[in-house]
């Protein structure tokens, strides 16, 4: 069965552009964005792969350690990552799993026969520092993913549990969070007492943190 949000990450084995990897041994104490290319050499994958190179420093800022994965060899990988240098000068500088043998791609249900039988469809997977899945992210082959949208909700979930608020529409760092709604009618009332949230009824209160 696909993994789920809320389930402990899968552990595995792999060998990496960085060497090989223990899963449940890797970035210990951090969060991990795992994400998957259908192909090393294609387009979209290019500019996605750079995507997170580019903006690695803001992953590292939020405690946070990237992971790639493709069904290519480690010598595709690794002449992969020296073309996109060469043309662009941006460097690939996190592990990209060499899954040949599809072990962990089917393992995380990255692989969507539908989709293709042989390529990873674009995953990304959100895994806390206790290695569970906390959000997941699934895109087709032809379409990008939003490389704002996968920091904004990596910082949005970390927001989130630091705070114990929820996260409304859109929002991005600095703006208003949901305060839990009450579950009792003692808290109904005390909450619609507060002035210090912005309430919209007792059930819908933001606030600035
Ligand atoms: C791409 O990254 O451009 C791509 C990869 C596989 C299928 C279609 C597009």
């Amino acid at each position: 069965m696909m993994p789920r949000i809320g389930d402990q990450a899968p552990d595995f084995e792999a060998v990496t552009t960085k060497g090989k990897i223990k899963f449940s041994d890797y970035a210990k104490d951090k969060w991990v964005v795992m994400f998957s290319h259908p192909a090393d050499f294609t387009p979209v994958c290019t500019t996605e792969m750079s995507g997170f190179a580019i903006r690695k420093d803001e992953f590292t800022a939020l405690n946070t350690e990237l992971i790639g994965l493709s069904i290519d060899s480690i010598h595709s990988h690794l002449a992969w990552v020296n073309n996109v240098r060469e043309k662009t000068g941006v460097y690939l500088d996190f592990p990209i799993i060499a899954d040949l043998d599809m072990k962990v791609a089917k393992l995380y249900g990255m692989l969507q026969p539908n989709e293709s039988e042989t390529a990873a469809v674009r995953a990304v997977f959100f895994i806390d520092p206790s290695k569970k899945i906390r959000l997941i992210m699934y895109y087709p082959l032809n379409v990008g993913r939003n490389m704002d949208e996968i920091l904004r909700v990596l910082e949005a979930l970390q927001f989130s549990d630091e705070h114990k608020v929820a996260i409304p529409l859109n929002w991005k760092k600095g703006d208003k969070v949901i305060v839990p709604p009450p579950k009792t009618l003692d808290e109904m009332e005390a909450r619609l007492a507060d002035t210090t949230c912005e309430r919209t009824d007792f059930y819908l209160c933001k606030k600035t943190i």
